[in-house]
């Protein structure tokens, strides 16, 4: 006889979109007014009224001198890594443990991606492995709050001072997240946030950067919107990377942005509140370890990351997973990234095939299996994550899904 079920139903997909966000996009189709940018040296190189307003209260929420709308974070992180004055071949000291935009923006410039290691407990970059990895080619950090969670900025802005390195924070995943007080992704010397349709607030598409640097803000600006064009009219001197894109946001995105971010608080309460009941409902599952939040610090939970300690548990990750999803548990994943074992680094092949631009500057990096090896090993055998930010979770469906581990835990023996 088939066994039944615990969850049977499908749960309700997060909509972060209400009947504000829906006016205000009217409004701005009504105006005609979709775009308001002109790449020439006029009051709208840096947008519309809309694109305007909205960086300038994503400014004041964030304590940040310059926000930057970008059309996605991807493009937001190759215009960061574009205005730190960079030069091809310069290492870029990143982390595997991530999505994948955070590597290529960094060839995008024709720089190379250097990978440290992550830490066990947080997921993210080790500062002790960043040492390890630097060169007398280490221009800069590009250092990501993964899943919700922040760096250890203590001890990467100590390393950027030493060694002069710039420091850019990915902070995709992060928004509201706070180290010691202050937002992350305004720790370093440029960062920023995906606005993208999964992310705790979103625009459909779209990203913002932040900046307390006057220079860097003035080549985003311009690398967002054709730098190249307007190098005369604003009399740049300095070309370096001057190459731009078109980075804008539109003035749809941006009207919806606004009303998002009336309600980012709320919804990454909603996260915490999520993983608070999933945390007392699973804390005393044996081999199962609940996520750690760095000291001084706050976790906005993107992803609700879990740790297998297989010698407790005696059982392998593959049983446990298939079992959780028999029971119906939805958003549940296994794997995250490992970046350098991805084909385009494994085969050092990006632009045009005759491997550029590695093979332009001799350069040694290597991206071989076991250069990352705790974040290898929580991919190949210890990492469960459950994708919290996909769905609208009830009081219900958490009880269910407490239910299912325990059932699982019960049914292989482990209590
Ligand atoms: C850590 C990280 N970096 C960069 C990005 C790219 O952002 P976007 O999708 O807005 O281009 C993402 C998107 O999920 C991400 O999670």
């Amino acid at each position: 006889m088939k066994k039944k079920t615990l969850i049977n139903y499908k749960f309700k997909i997060d909509n972060s979109i209400d009947h504000r966000d829906i006016r205000s996009v009217v409004k701005v189709m009504k105006s005609g007014v979709l775009s308001g940018f002109v790449a020439s040296n006029n009051e709208f190189f840096r947008g519309g009224p809309q694109v305007r307003k909205f960086e300038r209260l994503w400014s004041k929420f964030f304590k940040s001198k310059y926000c930057i709308s970008v059309n996605s974070w991807t493009s937001g992180l190759i215009a960061c890594l574009g205005a730190l004055d960079l030069e091809p071949g310069d290492e870029v000291i990143t982390t595997p443990w991530t999505m994948c935009a955070t590597a290529t923006s960094i060839l995008h410039w024709n720089c190379i991606p250097v990978f440290a290691d992550i830490e066990k407990d947080t997921f993210c970059i080790d500062p002790k492995s960043v040492l390890k990895k630097i060169s007398k080619k280490t221009k800069a950090i590009l250092a990501v709050d993964i899943f919700g969670q922040s760096c250890d900025y203590e001890s990467l802005l100590r390393i950027s001072k030493k060694y002069n390195l710039k420091l850019i924070c990915d902070s995709a995943q992060a928004i509201l997240t706070k180290y010691k007080g202050k937002y992350v992704g305004t720790l370093g010397d440029v960062g920023g946030y995906s606005l993208n349709y999964h992310k705790h607030i979103n625009t459909g598409e779209g990203g913002v950067i932040v900046t307390n640097n006057k220079r860097y803000a003035e080549k985003l600006y311009a690398i967002r919107n054709h730098a190249e064009a307007i190098t005369k009219s604003h009399s740049v001197k300095e070309l370096k990377n001057m190459v731009g894109y078109n980075f804008r946001m539109g003035e749809i995105e941006a009207a919806i942005g606004i009303q998002q971010l009336k309600k980012v608080k709320k919804r990454v309460q909603i996260k915490q509140n999520v993983v608070n009941k999933l945390n007392n409902g699973l804390k005393d599952l044996k081999g199962l370890k609940l996520p750690v939040i760095r000291k001084n610090t706050t976790h906005s939970f993107y992803i609700y990351p879990l740790i297998l300690d297989l010698k407790a548990l005696k059982i392998s990750r593959r049983k446990i997973f298939s079992a959780l999803v028999k029971e119906g548990v939805q958003g549940l994943t296994d794997k995250y990234v490992l970046l350098h074992l991805y084909p385009i680094f494994q085969k050092k092949i990006a632009y045009g095939s005759n491997n550029f631009p590695w093979s332009t500057f001799k350069n040694k990096t290597t991206y071989r299996k076991g250069i990352c090896p705790v974040a290898e090993n929580l991919q190949n055998r210890t990492f469960l994550g459950l994708q919290i930010q996909l769905y609208d979770l009830k009081k219900k469906d958490i009880e269910l899904i407490i239910s299912a581990f325990k059932k699982v835990w019960r049914e292989f023996g482990i209590i």
